[in-house]
C-alpha cells in the first residue's frame, strides 16, 4: 500500500515557527515509519536520527524519508522494506528511506503518462514561470539545500552551496530556454507545399541520477525535460536520497502539476528499476549519469523499444601542461580539476601529463598546495576537502596509489591512511615517476590522488592522452595560440579546459565522446536530449 505523509510529531514542534508548512503543503504529520514490517525499534532510531537533522534546518519540512508518485510524499515501499543513508564522514545513518520497486516505479510511470498530455500542452511561458519559481525557491533555502548535499555526500559546507547555485542555474537557464524551442521553417523546393519541422517532447521520461551532485545531476537533467514538455520518473542514487527529496518538495511549492515528476527511492532494487525504466514501453527517452559500466547496460536494454538515450559516463581527464605554461596558473587550475569533491567528480583530472623540463618543480608545487588542505567533515568550517562517499572508494583508490608505489611511483604527499580514521577518508595524495603500465594510466581513481606523468613533445603527449577508451574532458596550459587551437582540436574528448581547470557551466554543452557517454546536458543542446523533431508538410 502506498501512503502519503512523513512528518514526525517531534519534527513539527522543531520546526522553528513552520510547522504550518505541513498542513500547507499536505503532509500528514503521523510518522510512517513504525508501520513497516523492519524491525520497529531499528526504525524509530531511523526516524530519530532525521528528527535530528531536520533540527538543523530552518525549514524541516525540506527533507523526509519517501518517494513522490502524483504528487504524493510516500514513506513506505510496498514490499515494506527500507535501506539507510549513511554520512561518510563518521559512518553514522542519518536516515532510512523506502525501498522501492516494481510497483511503485509503475505507478510512478503511469502518473507521470498521464500527466503528460495536459503537461505537453502548457505554453513554454507556463513551463518557464513554473521553473523559475523552483529556481528561486532553491536560492531561498540555499543553505539548508547546502546542509542536506553535505549530510548524505560529504562535501564540505561551501562546496555544497556552490552545487545548490550550479543546481539552480539549471532551473534558471532552462526557464529562459524553454521559451526557445523554435522549430524551422524549410524554404519548399516546390510552389505547392510548404514544410516545417516543429520541436515535440518526447513523452514522459526516466533519469537516473548520482551521488556526487546529489542536487545538481536532478536540475541538469530534470529542467530540460519539463522545460520542453515530458513528464519525468526519477531514481536519485541510494547515497543521497535527501537531496532529491528536498528539491521535490520545493518542485511541488514552486507549482509542479501532479504526476509531472515522480521519484522512486531504491537501493536493493535499483538494478531491476532501471531494466524497468529501459524497457517499459510507456518511457520514451533515459537519462543517466554514473559509470560506464551501467551506461553500457541501460543502452542494451533500452534498445528493444528504441529509446532516446543520453549517457554522461566515466572519465579519464588528461591535464597537460607544456612547457611554455604559466606554472602558478597550472598548479592552481590543477588543485580545483584534480581535488574538487575529493576527486569525485565525472570531469576530475586522472593523469597529469607534465613537460620533462618542468615536471619537478610542478610536482613540488602541487605538493605545497596538497600539503594545506584540512581534510574532515564537511560541516567543520576549516575543511578543504571532505570523506568520500564509501568504503568501496576509499579501497579504490588505496589499491590504485599501492599499485602506482608497487610500480615505482614516488610519494609526494599523502598516501597514508590514518589509522584512527573515522568516515570514508583517505589523504590527498600527490604521486611523481608515473608509467603506463600503473592503473592510474587507464582507469578512473574517482578519488583525492594525482599522478604526475612527463612527456617531451605534443606529438607524443597527444597520443598518450587520447590512449583510453574515454573522453569526456581533457586539460591543457600552454601560451601558445597555435598550439592551443591545434590540441584542443585533437584532444578526443567532449569538453577542453585550455588554461583553465574549471569548465562546468549551465550555458555550455557537458557530455563527452567514446565511452564517456552520448549526448549533452546544459545549454542550448540539452533541449535536444528530450525532443523530437516533426516534419508537417502542408499542400496549399
Ligand atoms: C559530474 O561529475 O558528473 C558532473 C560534474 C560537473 O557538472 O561539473
Amino acid at each position: 500500500m502506498l501512503r502519503p505523509g512523513f512528518l514526525t510529531t517531534t519534527a513539527v514542534t522543531l520546526s522553528r515557527g513552520r510547522a504550518s508548512q505541513a498542513a500547507l503543503y499536505g503532509f500528514p504529520r503521523a510518522s510512517l515509519l513504525a508501520s513497516s514490517t523492519q524491525n520497529p525499534r531499528l526504525l524509530s532510531s531511523a526516524a530519530n536520527s532525521l528528527t535530528k537533522l531536520q533540527a538543523q534546518l530552518d525549514d524541516p519540512t525540506l527533507i523526509a524519508s519517501a518517494g513522490f508518485i502524483d504528487n504524493e510524499f510516500i514513506t513506505a515501499s510496498t514490499s515494506g522494506k527500507h535501506f539507510a543513508v549513511y554520512d561518510p564522514a563518521n559512518g553514522t545513518e542519518i536516515a532510512r528511506f523506502p525501498d522501492m520497486g516494481i510497483e511503485e516505479t509503475e505507478k510512478a510511470i503511469q502518473a507521470a503518462k498521464q500527466a503528460f498530455p495536459s503537461w505537453s500542452k502548457t505554453t513554454a511561458k507556463e513551463r518557464s514561470t513554473i521553473l523559475r519559481n523552483w529556481y528561486n525557491l532553491i536560492l531561498e533555502n540555499e543553505q539548508d539545500l547546502a546542509k542536506i548535499i553535505t549530510w548524505e555526500n560529504g562535501k564540505p559546507l561551501a562546496d555544497a552551496l556552490g552545487e545548490v547555485r550550479y543546481g539552480a542555474s539549471f532551473f534558471e537557464w532552462f526557464s529562459e530556454e524553454a521559451k526557445r524551442l523554435y522549430g524551422e521553417v524549410i524554404p519548399s523546393p516546390n510552389r505547392q507545399q510548404r514544410m516545417v519541422a516543429i520541436r515535440q517532447p518526447l513523452g514522459v521520461v526516466g533519469i537516473i541520477t548520482p551521488w556526487n551532485f546529489p542536487n545538481a545531476m536532478i536540475t541538469r537533467k530534470l529542467g530540460a525535460a519539463l522545460a520542453v514538455g515530458c513528464t519525468v520518473v526519477a531514481k536519485p542514487a541510494s547515497e543521497t536520497p535527501l537531496s532529491a527529496v528536498a528539491l521535490y518538495e520545493l518542485g511541488k511549492r514552486a507549482g509542479v502539476p501532479k504526476g509531472v515528476i515522480g521519484l522512486v527511492t531504491t537501493h536493493h532494487n535499483t538494478k531491476a528499476i532501471g531494466k524497468l525504466l529501459c524497457e517499459s514501453q510507456d518511457i520514451s527517452g533515459i537519462s543517466f549519469t554514473g559509470s560506464t559500466n551501467v551506461g553500457k547496460l541501460l543502452l542494451k536494454q533500452s534498445a528493444d523499444t528504441v529509446k532516446k538515450v543520453s549517457l554522461e559516463l566515466g572519465g579519464n581527464a588528461a591535464f597537460i601542461v607544456f612547457e611554455d605554461a604559466d606554472l602558478d596558473k597550472a598548479v592552481d587550475a590543477a588543485v580545483l580539476a584534480k581535488f574538487r569533491s575529493s576527486g569525485q567528480t565525472c570531469i576530475c583530472v586522472n593523469r597529469f601529463y607534465v613537460h620533462s623540463s618542468i615536471k619537478d618543480v610542478f610536482g613540488e608545487r602541487l605538493r605545497e598546495k596538497v600539503e594545506k588542505f584540512r581534510v574532515g567533515s564537511g560541516m567543520d568550517a576549516n575543511t578543504t576537502h571532505g570523506p568520500l562517499i564509501n568504503k568501496a572508494s576509499v579501497e579504490k583508490v588505496r589499491l590504485h596509489v599501492h599499485d602506482a608505489l608497487d610500480h615505482g611511483a614516488k610519494l609526494l604527499i599523502g598516501g597514508k591512511e590514518s589509522e584512527n580514521a573515522h568516515g570514508y577518508f583517505y589523504p590527498p595524495t600527490v604521486l611523481s615517476d608515473m608509467t603506463n603500465n600503473m592503473r592510474i594510466a587507464t582507469e578512473e581513481t574517482f578519488g583525492p590522488v594525482a599522478g604526475i606523468f612527463s612527456f617531451d613533445t605534443e606529438e607524443e603527449v597527444l597520443e598518450l592522452a587520447n590512449n583510453t577508451r574515454f573522453g569526456l574532458a581533457g586539460y591543457f596550459f600552454s601560451k601558445d595560440v597555435s598550439r592551443c587551437w591545434r590540441v584542443a582540436e585533437n584532444l578526443q574528448v567532449g569538453m577542453v579546459g585550455v588554461n583553465t581547470g574549471a569548465i562546468s557551466s549551465e550555458v555550455a554543452p557537458f557530455g563527452g565522446v567514446k565511452e564517456s557517454g552520448i549526448g549533452r546536458e546544459g545549454a542550448r543542446q540539452g533541449l535536444d536530449e528530450y525532443t523530437q523533431y516533426k516534419y508537417i508538410n502542408m499542400a496549399i
